[in-house]
């Protein structure tokens, strides 16, 4: 497992965090630990780090590989969304950088009973923390279908959701879509009738052709059923609120909608003002927050992609508490 887990853009994040042994230090997605290894070797001998996670597997993961770092480590089960609040509970206020990697884990995406990945059969389930109520497999069977194509558009950026998710109403009404596979079928199903019967351009089909069809509808309803993109915002608020002046925030996104908040929260936080144009005097009392590092978000080289094709799609925005 440890060998397997490449952490994306390690050496940025170090450039960027700056982890230095008087320093402490929250990675609020330690996942299998391997960016928080990093930050704690780098932070020898006496820097400190908090490592949260939803996913309680993860920790246990985390919890074993960063055995020798325990004196200056300590993990927390929890959102990051919440972030304020579990550093209060540990008495801690400010700290010096907070990491945000976003997205699944290796462990979580090869694991098949999680129901991440349609490469494998495994249960629908999607969530990373087994105590969130609802799974992906009652979103499928038990939302409307309005529902669903809100849910597919939205978050999946799907072109066929109206289609897709008649399908899944249809299949439903015989039996229940329990499995990865079960749901990547009727996705693909509804595809490959678009790409026989319809007049749909070779541009697009070949576009589509890039990544298995049920990608999409797959990231949708994670980011449903874990609420991704609500803790994301929530998450990036209250990592402002803990960090000191001069500490950094380095966040680590996977896909456009993520990468827009993030870009939208920076943006907001680094303004002097947002009175609307032409106002004479400023009357927002809006407090600049943040100066923005990275004008353009870091990407990873090809070298990199060649040896992790799961970095393919990051996008690192870096920012520092004024
Ligand atoms: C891409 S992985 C992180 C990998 C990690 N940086 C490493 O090097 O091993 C993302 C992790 O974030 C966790 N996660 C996602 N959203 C979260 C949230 N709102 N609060 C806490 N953990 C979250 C997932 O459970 C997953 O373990």
């Amino acid at each position: 497992m440890s060998e397997t887990h490449i952490p994306v853009l390690r050496n940025e994040i170090l450039i960027f965090l700056q982890p230095n042994p008087n320093g402490l230090y929250v990675d609020g997605t330690i996942g299998l630990g391997g960016h928080s290894i990093c930050i704690l070797k780098k932070s020898h001998p006496s820097g400190r780090l908090i490592g949260i996670d939803m996913d309680a597997e993860a920790l246990e993961v985390a919890k074993n590989r960063l055995h020798s770092f325990k004196n200056r480590l300590r993990l927390i089960h929890g959102n990051f969304a919440e972030l304020q609040r579990l550093l209060n509970t540990c008495g801690i206020s400010k700290v010096d950088g907070v990491l945000l990697d976003l997205g699944v884990s290796s462990l979580q995406l090869d694991t098949p009973e999680r129901g991440f990945s349609f490469q494998n059969m495994g249960s629908l389930d999607m969530r990373m923390d087994m105590r969130l109520s609802t799974s992906a497999s009652q979103i499928v069977n038990q939302s409307t279908s309005e529902k669903l194509i809100q849910i597919f558009k939205e978050y999946g950026e799907e072109r066929y959701a109206k289609q897709i998710a008649q399908q899944i109403v249809d299949v439903r009404k015989n039996t229940t879509i329990g499995t990865t596979t079960q749901l990547a079928e009727i996705v693909e199903r509804v595809y490959s009738y678009k790409v026989k019967y319809t007049k749909d351009s070779k541009k697009k089909q070949s576009r589509d052709n890039r990544i298995h069809p049920a990608t999409r509808v797959f990231q949708a309803l994670r980011i449903e059923v874990n609420s991704e993109l609500q803790n994301l915002s929530q998450g990036l608020d209250a990592a402002i609120s803990v960090l000191k002046s001069g500490g950094h925030l380095c966040v680590i996104s996977f896909h456009s909608l993520e990468d827009r908040i993030v870009k939208q929260h920076f943006r907001q936080w680094a303004k002097t003002c947002i009175c609307p144009p032409k106002t004479p005097v400023c009357i927002c009392k809006h407090e600049k927050l943040l100066d923005v590092v990275t004008s353009k978000p870091v990407i990873p080289s090809q070298d990199e992609i060649d040896a992790n094709p799961r970095a393919r799609s990051a996008k690192l925005r870096v920012a520092t508490r004024v």
